[in-house]
């Protein structure tokens, strides 16, 4: 075992040693172990600062800043979205993020987070599914099979016992990729050539597209009672995927409503439309779902609290392993106050 370094190095997790880290545990435990740190976080949601991130949008997208604290721990992850990077062969999203102790201000993780936020994004899903999906779910949609789309089945088949997905993209490339990446996981995957198709006998669906506007994914005619919507792709203002005849007849669970409000498909009704905080569901302050008819839509737009739970778990797991590295990027002279005759003894 290779102990943390001391207070001034601070451990860092790149792609590749994020890469290490998942397959040495295992994905479906990784995802299983994240999604019970983000209920543990979730639980003692009132205990934490909360604000709606910070965007910088652009005419192609967005960066955000995404901080939260409980007071003993703070985080902020650095995170863009870009749907046009694909086609200049770079990711959507990508991010990092760093952990630090309240009472001193000292990061103590600095973390690759573009792996991590597809982890901590299916495994929050799964976990508003656990509380939404209509009980014995066995079949789910996936309408958009991007970097997000194998993360999300597995949390689904981790979780809820996902078994046969049923895939669609616009770029048939997309699901063939898809379908390959999960084949040696056990599903029975459907590929198919519309929407329409792909609802055809679901009970989930997930919409995971990525495109700068208000898209209509799925309309109001695919969406038959009972059915538990995961939309994770509308999460900017001007960006949706939901038709909103969907919204007026489901009942909508959200994570923070002033983020929400914004940048979720919500951002498509009036101000005062009601919805549910996902914690309030969690901690049994509230009714997940009430009855087999009715149609439950997570309108995903991650949030801070789901990221400040992703690093503290891989600051758990990563100290049990040799898969970080020690980064020098805190200065420490001698004498704290001695800052620049540090750098005169370094000559
Ligand atoms: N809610 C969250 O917490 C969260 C977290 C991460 C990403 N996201 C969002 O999820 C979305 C997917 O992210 P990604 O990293 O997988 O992106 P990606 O670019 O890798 O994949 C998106 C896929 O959607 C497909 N697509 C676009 N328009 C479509 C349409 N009309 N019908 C069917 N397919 C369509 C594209 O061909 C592509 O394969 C993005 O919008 C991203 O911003 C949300």
């Amino acid at each position: 075992m290779t102990p943390i370094p001391n207070l001034n190095i601070v451990p860092f997790v790149s792609v590749d040693n994020m890469m290490k880290l998942i397959l040495k545990i295992g994905i479906e435990k990784f995802l299983t172990d994240l999604a019970a740190y983000v209920e543990d976080d979730f639980l003692r949601w009132e205990s934490f600062d909360k604000t709606a991130r910070v965007a910088a949008h652009s005419i192609d997208g967005v960066i955000e800043l995404m901080p939260a604290s409980d007071h003993s721990l703070y985080a902020f992850k650095y995170v863009n979205g870009h749907p046009k990077n694909t086609r200049e062969g770079r990711q959507t999203v990508t991010a990092f993020g760093l952990l630090a102790d309240v009472s001193n201000g000292y990061p103590t993780l600095l973390s690759e987070m573009t792996i991590l936020t597809a982890l901590r994004t299916a495994a929050t899903s799964a976990v508003a599914a656990k509380y939404l999906a209509p009980k014995n779910a066995h079949t789910m949609a996936i309408i958009g099979n991007g970097a997000q789309s194998e993360f999300q089945a597995m949390a689904f088949k981790a979780m809820l016992g996902i078994k046969n997905l049923r895939l669609y993209d616009v770029d048939p490339a997309a699901t063939k990729k898809c379908t390959a990446n999960l084949k040696k996981f056990g599903f029975d995957i459907t590929p198919c050539g519309s929407v329409e198709e792909a609802m055809h006998g679901v009970q989930i669906v997930t919409t995971a597209t990525a495109d700068k506007q208000c898209a209509t994914i799925l309309s109001d005619n695919l969406v038959g009672a009972g059915l538990h919507i995961n939309a994770i792709g509308g999460d900017c203002p001007g960006k949706t995927e939901l038709h909103r005849d969907i919204l007026l007849r489901s009942d909508i669970f959200v994570e923070y409503p002033p983020q929400t409000r914004i940048e979720g498909e919500i951002q498509q009704l009036p101000e005062d439309h009601p919805v549910q905080e996902l914690w309030q569901v969690i901690a049994g302050q509230a009714q997940g779902r009430k009855s087999a008819g009715q149609i439950t839509l997570f309108d995903s737009v991650g949030f801070a609290i789901e990221d400040f739970s992703a690093l503290r778990y891989v600051r758990d797991q990563v100290r049990q392993t040799p898969f970080f590295e020690e980064l020098d990027m805190l200065a420490d002279p001698d004498d704290p106050r001695d800052l620049f005759g540090m750098i005169l003894r370094a000559a």
